[in-house]
């Protein structure tokens, strides 16, 4: 049976790709705002007892995506879809996932138990900020990961002699996935705060004369890949690139790293371009289409 695929407004290029992939029109609803601001939803499917995805990145607008994200599934729900499965390839709030000091919330725990009492019963999402928030719902998760694609990018760049650098001990884990996908070995950037002004930064491994490949999963104001670049060039470097799953790029990120180190950078689609990169040379985009379509074939009825 074909399943159901809407969209929601944050990444509709990519809910195109997807759906003429899976070869169906996306489903029919009205998207739209009150004159406040206030997101409006109308679903414009029979959608009852059916199984539905609904496709929203919680990026570049997070509070408004998340919002829509919410109201699209309690339509669903209460136009009795019997499966809610949201496809969320970057799931935003995710950098608040632990109470480290007094007064900070724990942000991402709250967002999963808004998307699960909202009413979705499943989320597809991609290479969490860390791997326990899959824990935080209290639905199933398919937690997805984008380093095998990427990899083929990364290979065409990589000459024989290359490193995979971890940027920070937090990106440890998918840049070890990078490592394994590329047979390569690791390396370590730590960082130890000296003091409120400065950060010293050390490199556990070697990289002179070799081509580097920093592996993080997001890029946001580009300091942590700039600065690694910077790092793995003054210990003799010959090439260094990068590949992230969620190209955020928010401030001057593009003009950072268009000015630094690194020599390219891949990022995959699971953060919409919205025509921000006309400037940024270094970029290549790698879509995940394809990944989300193969989530979506595993959980289709039979
Ligand atoms: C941090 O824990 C993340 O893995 C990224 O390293 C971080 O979000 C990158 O941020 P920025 O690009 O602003 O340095």
């Amino acid at each position: 049976m074909k399943p159901l695929f809407f969209c929601g407004s944050s990444n509709r290029h990519l809910g195109d790709e997807i759906s003429s992939l899976l070869n169906i029109h996306p489903g029919r609803m009205n998207l739209g705002q009150f004159p406040d601001g206030e997101s409006f939803v109308e679903i414009l499917e029979p959608v009852r007892g059916k199984q539905v995805f609904i496709l929203q990145s919680i990026a570049m607008n997070p509070n408004f995506y998340l919002m829509e994200l919410l109201v699209i599934i309690d339509a669903l729900k209460r136009a009795s879809a019997k499966e809610i499965i949201t496809v969320i390839p970057y799931l935003g709030y995710c950098r608040q996932d632990r109470k480290d000091k007094p007064g900070l919330p724990i942000s991402a725990k709250l967002v999963a138990d808004l998307i699960s009492t909202a009413g979705a019963t499943r989320v597809i999402t991609f290479d969490l900020h860390a791997g326990q928030l899959e824990g935080f719902f209290s639905i199933p998760v398919d937690h997805l990961h984008c380093q095998n694609l990427l990899a083929k990018e990364a290979q065409s760049l990589l000459g024989e002699n290359s490193i995979v650098v971890a940027p920070d001990i937090g990106s440890v884990k998918i840049a070890e996935k990078m490592a394994s996908c590329l047979g390569s070995e690791l390396a370590i950037i730590e960082k130890q705060r000296q003091s409120a002004f400065e950060v010293k930064a050390s490199l556990i491994g070697h990289v002179d004369g070799k081509d580097v490949l920093i592996v993080d999963d997001i890029c946001s104001t580009g300091g942590t890949l700039v600065a690694a670049a910077n790092l793995c060039k003054a210990q003799g470097a010959r090439k260094v690139i990068a590949a992230v799953s969620h190209g955020i790029f928010t401030a001057d990120a593009i003009e950072k790293i268009e000015g630094s180190e690194l020599s390219s950078i891949m990022s995959t689609n699971t953060v919409p371009s919205l025509n921000r990169f006309s400037n940024f040379y270094k970029l290549k985009t790698v879509s995940i289409a394809s990944l989300i379509v193969e989530g979506i074939e595993n959980c289709l009825w039979h």
